[in-house]
């Protein structure tokens, strides 16, 4: 008998795709001319002083090819405590505490590695991060939904939180702004989630690409790092990826408890050994360059956001949508004619050659959106946009 290779896969990996994200990205690479709102990939460049240190190591740095210690160089984890200080007003050790990640993807499923076992449940929001759901089921883990309100702009509703946690719950996984919705969670909010938390003995793992993107609504944005009495509740990951235009360097960093760093460590040694050297030199110039690109990004999405949101009210009879406070997403829900929100993505691609990700993709209130990255300059908003009003004329 031949046996086919093929079906030795793990159940748990055949279980999952694809993120729709990147699979709406793939299909739209092989059409010509596409309108791309489909990943959250900014259209800017990595600044140039991170570049320009990067050469320079690679010029000068006899040992840029080679490996670091596993929980990264100790000149970026004593710049990354330094950085966690002004932010958030706690001191952490750079070695008991900080770990550099090759970016959050990274680092939460090396978090998961320790926290899951097969059953295990983790609360997410949802809509949430596609990513993070596929990551806890291949693992075994079960993604436990926590609705927002679509009526309230997509309100966590705290007072829910009590009922989705059960003996098998570990953790509850926060992004602010959120991905896809662009709602923040207040401070309230956040300190009274880090309560329950930690009542229940749960850790709050925060993943943050986008708190330094939040427009006029900067004064809401609250870390719950910033908490002393939940230094053992939450785990801060932050990552290079979207602030410092670093997406490809694939760098990161993680503030935890000290056992949890331990067991943290463990992992990422028998996964990854380390995060590339010439990455963690690129963030060592992104911690310690003054530059004020991050104003600047956030200036020019701030007017990317108001173009998507003037285009989004010439088309109330193909979307409806809730305008986003922070991030630079918008998760519009879709009006016109449609079955479910793959078909739909699916009919905007062939038909307009305009690329978006399926809302159903970020969770059971997903279905009948679409996420709209405005991440891509405003030529590619108005070309999807043009496209759309001629595909639904009004
Ligand atoms: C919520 C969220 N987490 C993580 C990531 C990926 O981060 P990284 O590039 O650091 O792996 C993204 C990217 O879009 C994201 O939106």
């Amino acid at each position: 008998m031949i046996s086919d290779p093929a079906a030795r896969t793990s159940k748990l990996v055949s279980g999952i795709s694809v993120s729709a994200i990147k699979t709406m990205s793939m299909l739209a690479a092989r059409i010509e001319d596409a309108a791309s709102l489909a990943w959250g990939l900014p259209s800017f460049p990595t600044p140039r002083p991170i570049r320009d240190a990067v050469a320079a190591a690679l010029r000068d740095d006899p040992d840029i090819g080679k490996y670091t210690l596993p929980d990264g160089l100790p000149e970026l984890r004593r710049l990354v405590a330094q950085a966690h200080m002004a932010e958030t007003g706690i001191a952490v050790d750079p070695d008991a505490h900080v770990h550099i990640t090759s970016g959050n993807m990274q680092g939460l499923n090396t978090l998961f590695h320790v926290l899951i076992d097969p059953g295990d449940e983790i609360i997410v929001t949802d809509p949430g991060f596609a990513s993070h759901f596929q990551q806890i089921r291949m693992l075994g883990g079960r993604p436990v939904f926590w609705s927002m309100d679509e009526a309230d702009g997509w309100r966590l509703d705290v007072d829910a939180l009590d009922d989705l946690i059960t003996p098998r719950t570990k953790a509850i996984v926060l992004v602010t702004p959120s991905n896809p919705t662009g709602r923040i969670i207040n401070e309230a909010e956040l300190r009274a989630i880090g309560r329950i938390a930690r009542e229940h003995g749960l850790l709050v793992l925060i993943d943050d690409p986008y708190s330094h993107f939040a427009y006029e609504n900067r004064s809401r944005i609250f870390n719950l790092a910033s908490v002393p009495e939940l230094r053992d509740t939450v785990v801060y990951l932050f990552t290079f990826s979207k602030i410092h235009a670093m997406s490809g360097w694939r760098l990161g960093y993680m503030i935890a408890p000290e056992w949890l760093k331990r067991e943290v460590l463990k992992v990422h040694d028998a996964t990854l050994i380390c995060t590339p050297r010439i990455s963690q030199v690129a963030g060592i110039a992104a911690l310690s360059e003054e530059t004020d690109h991050v104003r600047e990004f956030e200036a020019i999405l701030a007017g990317r956001r108001d173009r998507i949101c003037e285009r989004l009210d010439a088309v109330p009879h193909v979307f409806d949508y809730a305008r986003p406070e922070g991030a630079y997403y918008v998760f519009p829900r879709i009006r016109a004619e449609h079955a479910d929100s793959q078909g739909f993505a699916m009919r905007l691609l062939e038909e307009a050659k305009v690329v978006v990700t399926p809302g159903g993709a970020f969770g059971p209130s997903g279905e009948h959106h679409v996420r709209m990255a405005f991440c891509v300059g405003d030529v590619t908003i108005d070309k999807a946009f043009d496209r759309i009003e001629r595909l639904f004329p009004a």
